[in-house]
Formats: C-alpha cells, sequence, structure tokens
C-alpha cells in the first residue's frame, strides 16, 4: 500500500511553449530519502522526452541520463533547453549494445525503459528491427540492470499486448489477462513484459511493468495518427484514415502518463504491473473530425486508404488497480489536452516541418500511396 499521502501543488512543463499545467500530486515520504539518478532509455523520443522535463520539473535535484540510440524516431530537438541543465547527460548508445549500457547504468539508482521501435505501422513492413530493439534490447538491458545491482527497472509496456476487443463489447483488460497480441509490434511488446517478469521471478530483480493507452501530446512524431493529422491539415494535405474509421482507441495525455509512472516508481508494488487508461475513447473519425474543427479546415480533407493488416479494432484499460492502490487518475481533461496539442503543432511548424521531409516522406509513399 501506498504512505499517507501528503497533498502537494507542483508546475509541471511540458516542453518548450506548452501550456503550464498545475497538477495537484500525490508526494509521498520517499521524496525526502535523498536525491536520485535516473537512466531513461529512449529519453530522445516523444513520451520519454515529456518524461525527462517532466521529471527534472518536479525534482530539479535529481540527475537523469539520457540514453538513446537516435534512431528516426529520436530528437535532441525535443529536449531544447534541458541540455543546459547540469542535472541531464545525454549517452548516445543502444540497447542492444550491453557494453555501453553496463558503463551507462554506473551510479544509476533507477532506469525507465521507453527505447522501443513503436509504430505499428513500421512493423508491419519490417518486423525483425521490433523484434531486435525490443525484445532482444530489453532482455540485454536487464543482463546490464542485473549485473549493475540497479534498485528499480520500470517498464514502459502498451494496452496493446492484451489483444484487440470488438466495438460494442462490455469488457475491460485487466493486468491480470493473457497477453494476446495481434500485430509484430504488439507481439514484441509482450514477448519484452515476459523477458521482464523472467528476470524479476528468476534472478528477484526489482521489476515493475506499466500498460499505457494511446498518448498525446507535444513532440510525438507525425506519423502517429493526431500530430499526422494536424501536421497535414496545417498543410491543407489529405488525412489519411484507414477504411475502418470506427476502430477506436484510449487516449491520455503525455504527462498524464508521466505522472503515473512517477508514482508506480514511488509506490509500485516490486513484481506488478499496472493499467494507465482513462477511459476516455475516440475512433480514428472523431480524431479527425476535432482536429479538422478546431483548425477550421474542410472536412472533405479526409481521405479513406485501406485498412492496415491486423488493424486491432479497440482496446480499453481497466484503471481500477492503479486507482485503488495507487490513488492516481488523469489530470489533463481530453477537451483542454486535445486542443493544447492541437495549438503546439501550429506553433512548433520548424519542429514538424525538419521531420516530414527525406525518410519520412519515401515512409509515408510507401505507407498511404497518397
Ligand atoms: N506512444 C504511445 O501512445 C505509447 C503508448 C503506450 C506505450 N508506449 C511505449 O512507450 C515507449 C515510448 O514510446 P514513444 O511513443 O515515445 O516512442 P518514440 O518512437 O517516439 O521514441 C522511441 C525512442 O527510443 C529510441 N530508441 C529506439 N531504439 C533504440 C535502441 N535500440 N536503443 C536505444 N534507444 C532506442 C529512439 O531513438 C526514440 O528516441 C515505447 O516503449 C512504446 O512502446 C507508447
Amino acid at each position: 500500500m501506498p504512505n499517507q499521502p501528503k497533498s502537494k501543488e507542483i508546475i509541471v512543463t511540458g516542453g518548450a511553449g506548452f501550456t503550464q499545467h498545475h497538477l495537484s500530486d500525490n508526494l509521498n515520504d520517499n521524496e525526502s530519502a535523498g536525491n536520485k539518478t535516473v537512466l531513461v532509455t529512449g529519453g530522445a523520443g516523444f513520451i520519454g522526452s515529456n518524461f525527462i522535463k517532466y521529471w527534472l520539473g518536479k525534482y530539479p535535484d535529481d540527475t537523469v541520463i539520457n540514453y538513446d540510440a537516435l534512431t528516426y524516431a529520436g530528437n535532441l530537438e525535443n529536449l531544447t533547453g534541458v541540455e543546459r541543465n547540469s542535472n541531464y547527460k545525454f549517452i548516445k548508445g543502444d540497447i542492444t549494445d550491453y557494453k555501453t549500457v553496463r558503463r551507462a547504468l554506473e551510479g544509476i539508482d533507477w532506469v525507465v525503459n521507453f527505447a522501443a521501435e513503436s509504430h505499428n505501422d513500421r512493423a508491419i513492413m519490417d518486423p525483425g528491427i521490433f523484434v531486435k530493439t525490443n525484445v532482444l534490447g530489453t532482455q540485454i538491458l536487464l543482463e546490464a540492470v542485473k549485473d549493475a545491482n540497479i534498485k528499480r527497472f520500470h517498464h514502459i509496456s502498451t494496452c496493446e499486448v492484451f489483444g484487440d476487443m470488438e466495438l460494442d463489447e462490455k469488457k475491460m483488460f485487466k493486468e491480470t489477462d493473457p497477453y494476446a497480441p495481434k500485430t509484430p509490434y504488439n507481439a514484441s511488446k509482450a514477448a519484452s513484459n515476459h523477458i521482464v517478469m523472467a528476470y524479476y521471478h528468476t534472478y528477484h530483480l526489482p521489476v515493475t511493468i506499466s500498460h499505457c493507452a494511446n498518448n498525446y501530446g507535444p513532440y510525438q512524431f507525425p506519423e502517429k495518427i493526431i500530430p499526422l493529422f494536424v501536421t497535414n491539415a496545417l498543410e491543407n494535405k489529405p488525412l489519411p484514415l484507414f477504411k475502418s474509421s470506427q476502430n477506436r482507441r484510449e487516449w491520455i495525455h503525455v504527462l498524464d502518463h508521466c505522472g503515473a509512472i512517477d508514482i508506480i516508481l514511488r509506490d509500485g508494488k516490486i513484481g506488478e504491473s499496472y493499467n494507465i487508461g482513462t477511459l476516455v475513447e475516440k475512433s480514428i473519425e472523431e480524431i479527425a473530425d476535432i482536429v479538422l474543427n478546431i483548425l477550421h479546415k474542410p472536412h472533405t480533407l479526409k481521405t479513406y486508404v485501406p485498412d492496415r493488416p491486423q488493424h486491432d479494432k479497440r482496446y480499453l484499460l481497466d484503471p481500477e488497480k492503479i486507482t485503488r492502490e495507487l490513488e492516481w487518475s488523469p489530470k489533463i481533461k481530453f477537451e483542454d489536452g486535445i486542443r493544447e496539442t492541437i495549438l503546439w503543432y501550429t506553433q512548433n511548424e520548424p519542429w514538424w516541418k525538419k521531420i516530414k521531409t527525406g525518410e519520412y516522406l519515401e515512409y509515408y509513399k510507401k505507407q498511404y500511396n497518397i
């Protein structure tokens, strides 16, 4: 059970230019237990970079090491401003490289593993790299963590490991449900969870896992649906909707995800996994309509493209455990979060314009052929 919570007002900045959120959070006595050095893998990606800013904003005396291979999805511009913080350090490295990881783990208290190949569509084109990074990479990282005697390893997982459900189904995924992934990305994430738990049971590694819903917010790579729709709409380009546009996802603001990880790191039980869900569901069609309405763009921009193979219909997480045991609940209302997110992409055109060139355009043509 968590320690008795103390309510404290904190200010979290979600990255340059993003509106500050005043989040009332539960902080516990562990906070006074000394400063931590946290190694964040994949910290140059969307969620990892938001997490680093969240962490250094909330715990300014802690040190954060960002360990990232800088794949196509890694972007140090996501951390502009942070590099001047003396409590932040970047190490370019791959989680499949034991030697470099092991060296980076010197003096580390906690590890949070965000590093992954993360895009379902790309996994269909090239599943091998997903198995290499997400499965083998996680195992190599765990091996190094075991050898370095790390006090906590938190693994970032996804709702997608549980498989999909019917649009009208009356159920939610529970942490104890069997994994039933149906796509190469989902399978690689499920496999990595099994390996994390194997290290817990076999070597007593102090691990926790969280399964999160679909994230949205600033600095998300514009191949993912929300920044894809927003940036295409801003360029007056078609919004590619998969034909099964009623398929829906559960949405969470990235800062709510960061807050949940924080609470799990502090109060979560070793060897346990936690769902991080909001119960806020929106279909692809609804997301396109919301984006077009907020940007005052014509709905004729919606263009239907063939479904990707195994286009999962729906995922929904039961957040009962994290609510009851750790007293976590999301703070950012979808209507507010999506408006601020769209505004952020509107105001940060140079950031996404630079990405939507070269390799991105090649991928885009191959994926959508429009
Ligand atoms: N985005 C979502 O909605 C969502 C939802 C639930 C869970 N997740 C999980 O959260 C994590 C982060 O997702 P994201 O959306 O920020 O992904 P992202 O693709 O934006 O970022 C991934 C980061 O990992 C780095 N990386 C990739 N391979 C690496 C390797 N071999 N070694 C070191 N670094 C490597 C990349 O350079 C990049 O910076 C992933 O594990 C993903 O599966 C994402």
